[in-house]
Parts: C-alpha cells; structure tokens; sequence
C-alpha cells in the first residue's frame, strides 16, 4: 500500500511512518520543511504547508490511503493568534487537501482525519462512546468544524475515519514529556480534585489504530482511547509508579490557570472515553491496562 501521511514529523506521525515502512508499505511524508530526510528507502518526503495551500499533486498521486495529523500543537499558552492557527491549520488545512483529492483520479480509498476527545468538552462521568454529543467551547468547535471538513470526502466515494485521540502516552513528546520532569523532582501530583477522567492511548496502539482504520472498514468517528480510562488522581499514581517517584502534592486548579491560561481547560476537563466503535469492529488494544502501560513506556 502507499499511504500519505501529514504531520509526519511528530510524535504519532514518525512512530506512524516507521511502523507502515517496517511492514512494507510506501509512505509520501509530508513536512512543512523542506530541509526534512528520512533515513528509510520506502519514506518520500514531500513538502506541504496546510495553511498555505493544496498539496502537490504527484504527493497524492497513485496513495491508497491518507492519515491526516498535522496541526499546530494544543499544549501550548493560547492566545488569540495562537487560537487561529491551532483552528487553522485544522480546518483551513483539511478543506485543502479535500480540495486536492476532488481533483484527483483515481482516488484514496480512505482518509483517516485526526480529531481529538476534546471534541466532548468537560463532562464529568458522562460515559461518552461516539454518538455523544460534542462539548462546548473553543477545542470542541475546532474539532466539530475539522471533523466536517474531512467528512466532505465522503462525498467524494471515500471512506472518511475520524480517530478522536485522547493524550498518548510515550516518552520522547507529548504530554508525558512535560510531566516527567516535575515527577523526577517528586513535585507530581493529581491536578485540581484529581476526579476528572483522563482519556490516554499508548503510542503502540494509536499507531495500530490508525493502520487498523486503514485497512478495515471502519468509518466515521472512532474514540482512540484505552479502554479502561483513568481519573487523573489513577494516572498520576501510575506515572510516579513507572518512576519511582512519590505523588503526594495536589496541584490547585488556580496554579494551573496561571500557568497554563486558558488552556488549562484541557488538563482540568473530564472525560470517560469509551472506544466502543474500536472494540466492536474487533481492534484488540495492546496495552489496555493503566499501570503496565505506563512502564513499557519508562521501563
Ligand atoms: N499527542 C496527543 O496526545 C494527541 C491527543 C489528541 C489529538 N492529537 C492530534 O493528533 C495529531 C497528531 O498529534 P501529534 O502529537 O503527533 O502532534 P505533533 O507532535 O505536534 O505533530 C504535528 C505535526 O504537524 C505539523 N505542524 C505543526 N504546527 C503546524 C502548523 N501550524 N500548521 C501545519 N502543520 C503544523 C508539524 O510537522 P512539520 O513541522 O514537519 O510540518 C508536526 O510535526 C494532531 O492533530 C493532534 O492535535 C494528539
């Protein structure tokens, strides 16, 4: 198979990438950054900018499928423009490569369209499978309007996957990365009551995910979440378990709206994330369990 995938760089793209190139597909690599390389025979860089534009063609031409996962990063202090381009280069970047695809024949069977749980907002023990309805706010828009924009390639005769990705666990990015840190010092500790449910994915299986939506019929929104979710209060024991560190200091939810602004919404949002429709079309998680988890990721 040759399969396109956008933000290839980052954390779930290059594990993405290096996954399809050991199982022998061809991967088109698109980057913002010309000066990118991958060491793989089967890898082709291609350059794209989501928010500037169409893809080229020859980067589209001859795939079979597409794995969308470019955009500017959530976990960042928002501000005005830095809302603009977290929506934008969601929104305005899959209208773009929609617009490339209706242009092109033949065309990719399948698409798979990041989307992410902040689709559902703050929502206390709601259980939430997929037919939940979205939240309110500012990241539940963006994922309502991103979500749209890949589901016009439906009209296009494809099938259009929309994984809803909860925070992945792995150690060289992410989320865990920013926390490891404070951990180390023996400075962690549950955020805010620590009752909020916290959606997580070991890398290993959103890279799995993402293969499996490629090659089985799946379609729609798909929760890419473990399906045992976690209150926060569970994930930051287990965290300082896999490190051997204590976990005793609660983090007060004002410290967190100093830090982080209004993106605290994110860290201090609840969740349960089921990944009903993953479960029943028959994907089997590789790491279900919180605890063991977290120490193939620090082992
Ligand atoms: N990781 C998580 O826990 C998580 C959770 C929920 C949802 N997601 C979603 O899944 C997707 C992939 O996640 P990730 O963690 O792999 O993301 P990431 O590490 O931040 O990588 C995203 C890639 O997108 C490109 N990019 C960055 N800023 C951009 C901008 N302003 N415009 C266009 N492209 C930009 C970058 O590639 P180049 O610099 O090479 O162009 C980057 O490597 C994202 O859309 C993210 O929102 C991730």
């Amino acid at each position: 198979m040759i399969v396109a995938v956008t933000g290839s760089t980052g954390l779930i793209g290059s594990a993405l990438v290096r996954r399809l190139a050991e199982q022998g597909h061809q991967v088109h690599a698109f980057t913002r950054r010309p000066e990118v390389r991958f060491a793989r025979p089967e890898v082709r860089a291609f350059v794209w900018d989501p928010m500037q534009g169409q893809p080229p063609e020859e980067a589209l031409a001859g795939v079979h499928g597409i794995v969308h996962l470019a955009g500017e990063p959530v976990a960042q202090r928002w501000n005005p423009e830095v809302k603009a381009r977290i929506r934008d280069s969601r929104v305005v970047g899959t209208r773009y490569l929609v617009q490339a695809l209706s242009t092109l024949s033949p065309r990719p069977a399948v698409l798979v369209s990041a989307s992410a749980v902040g689709y559902y907002g703050d929502r206390g023990d709601e259980t939430l499978t997929e037919d939940a309805p979205p939240g309110r706010g500012f990241l539940p828009k963006v994922c309502i309007e991103w979500e749209r924009e890949a589901t016009l390639a439906e009209a296009l005769g494809m099938r259009v996957v929309l994984p809803r990705i909860g925070v992945v666990l792995a150690s060289g990015g992410g989320a865990l990365e920013r926390m490891v840190p404070i951990f180390k010092f023996g400075l962690g500790g549950p955020i805010g009551s620590g009752k909020q449910w916290m959606p997580w994915i070991h890398l290993d299986d959103i890279v799995g995910l993402l293969i499996y939506a490629l090659e089985n019929p799946l379609s729609g929104p798909v929760n890419a979440a473990a399906p045992a979710p976690a209150t926060n209060a569970a994930f930051t024991r287990a965290l300082a378990m896999a490190l051997h560190r204590p976990a005793f200091l609660p983090v007060p939810p004002f410290a967190v709206k100093a830090v982080f602004g209004e993106m605290s919404r994110i860290v201090l949002a609840s969740q349960k994330v089921i990944p009903k429709a993953a479960l029943d079309s028959g994907y089997t998680f590789r790491h279900p369990a919180l605890d063991a988890a977290m120490a193939s990721v620090f082992p």
